[in-house]
């Protein structure tokens, strides 16, 4: 079974092969866990081509990851064998199928391809999971402030007001991508503490002038 169908394709295809840690999320899991990871257990959602895993290893965390690309999920298996890592085929809208809690469960651009009342099980799922006292990171949710949401035309499907499928531009062949309101993360987010949210908004001068518009954020249980 293999649930992200574009991901799995694209993944085999040998594209988004990201072999770097995010900046962001290492600076959110610095920031709230002083780099002391030892005895700790993270959870990534949709872990793709694995690029935080070294980082989250390197702070003496235990590691488990779901992912809906059965095709990325093997190679990871196979490549952190001898760390003791997990990575389970799933669909993490549908809840985490491990017995564990975790201190972290952590997100870079994972959630955001999903649909609202999807981010919203998600969410359930991940404050069922988490230790009391541990943390949620979320890092890249594409906002409202996106240039591809204001810009979507006859050619986009939309699922829910805020979230698309893509046919043309740089969303097309990614599957569903939604779109965050800051009242959306805070109506989300209503179980846990939110600790901080940020929006980054970045303008690209050239080839083509395009805002590219997400937000970082930090909870506890
Ligand atoms: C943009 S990639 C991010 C990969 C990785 N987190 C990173 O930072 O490099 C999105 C990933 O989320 C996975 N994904 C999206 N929705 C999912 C879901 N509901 N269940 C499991 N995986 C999902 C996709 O298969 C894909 O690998």
């Amino acid at each position: 079974m293999s649930f992200s169908g574009e991901w799995d394709e694209i993944y085999k295809a040998g594209g988004h092969n990201s072999v770097w840690p995010w900046s962001d999320l290492i600076s959110l899991t610095y920031r709230y866990s002083k780099g002391n990871g030892k005895g700790q257990k993270v959870l990534e959602l949709g872990c793709g081509a694995g690029a935080n895993i070294p980082f989250f290893l390197s702070l003496g965390m235990a590691y488990y990851g779901i992912e809906g690309s059965e095709h990325q999920t093997k190679i990871l298996n196979e490549r952190f064998e001898d760390r003791g890592v997990k990575v389970m085929t799933g669909d993490f809208t549908k809840g985490i199928p491990f017995e564990e809690m975790f201190d972290y469960i952590v997100d870079r651009g994972s959630v955001t391809c999903n649909s609202y009342i999807d981010v919203k099980n998600t969410l359930d799922a991940v404050y069922e999971k988490l230790a009391v006292g541990g943390y949620f990171f979320g890092v890249d949710w594409f906002s409202d402030g996106h240039d591809a949401l204001k810009q979507a035309d006859s050619s986009t499907e939309f699922v829910d007001p805020y979230t698309c499928i893509f046919h043309k531009g740089y969303f097309a062949g990614l599957g569903t991508i939604h779109f965050f309101t800051e009242q959306q993360i805070y109506s989300l987010f209503r179980k846990f503490s939110l600790l901080e949210l940020t929006e980054k908004k970045v303008t690209q001068y050239m080839p083509e002038q395009s805002v590219c518009a997400s937000c970082n954020l930090a909870a506890r249980k």
